[in-house]
């Protein structure tokens, strides 16, 4: 049973959820399935600038973590040090606003590399889905976060199914954003999250979701 146990874990952490909700078809060890790079985009163009335009908006400047990072940040403009950190190395050699990188597989531990008040902002697009410690997580970047510093969640209705917890496969895309809302509060360290749908709901191509919200002191 590796994923369990972290010092991160707090007893109540998953009270309530319904039992099987953090399972996934694939269970096998995620480094595996992340073994080869997908240099691709897993949202459109348009969801795409809807996601930089949040960034900017949210002045996501500074030291700014990308978790769940790939060879793609979104980013108008770059932050002045951006850390990502995903499961593919080669992915993360090609993001060029990257200006350090780590490889580390938050299912297998959730607790960051790095030492408090780390960041001005976090940021994790298209990604939240796939983690089955999600609370640990959440914590562990509130943690890393500066005092009203945002960690900012976006997503879309598309995924990798077999790596998707069956929670997030079961639930339509108003439960996602509760789901994400409910992660921020249990992990504490937050202000009252912040969920929007940011494109338009005439828009045809992928809809774009956030949830925010910002460390308190
Ligand atoms: C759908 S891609 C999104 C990539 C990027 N955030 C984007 O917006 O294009 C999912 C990403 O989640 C990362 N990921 C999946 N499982 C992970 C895990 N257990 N720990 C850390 N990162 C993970 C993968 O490296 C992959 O790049």
């Amino acid at each position: 049973m590796p994923y369990f146990g972290a010092r991160v874990t707090e007893p109540g952490d998953y009270e309530g959820f319904p039992d099987g909700f953090f399972d996934r078809a694939d269970s096998t060890a995620d480094p595996d399935f992340y073994s080869w790079p997908r240099l691709v985009t897993h949202i459109d163009d348009g969801a795409i600038a809807v996601v930089g335009a949040l960034y900017d908006e949210l002045h996501l400047e500074g030291d700014v973590l990308d978790l769940m990072s790939s060879w793609i940040s979104h980013f108008r403009q770059p932050p002045r040090r951006l850390t990502v950190l995903g499961m593919n190395e080669a992915e993360l050699a090609e993001n060029p606003a990257a200006t350090e990188r780590v490889v580390q597989d938050l299912n297998a531990d959730p607790t960051l590399p790095f030492g408090a008040d780390a960041f001005d902002g976090a940021v994790c697009c298209v990604s939240v889905d796939y983690l089955v410690r999600p609370i640990e997580v959440f914590r562990e970047v509130a943690r890393v976060l500066r005092p009203a510093g945002p960690f900012v969640c976006t997503f879309s209705n598309r995924c990798f199914p077999t790596k998707a917890i069956r929670g997030w496969l079961s639930t339509d895309d108003a439960q996602h954003c509760a789901i994400v809302a409910e992660y921020f509060r249990r992990a504490g360290g937050y202000d009252e999250p912040v969920v929007e749908q940011r494109t338009a709901l005439t828009d045809r191509g992928d809809p774009l979701y956030a949830v925010w919200a910002r460390r308190v002191p």
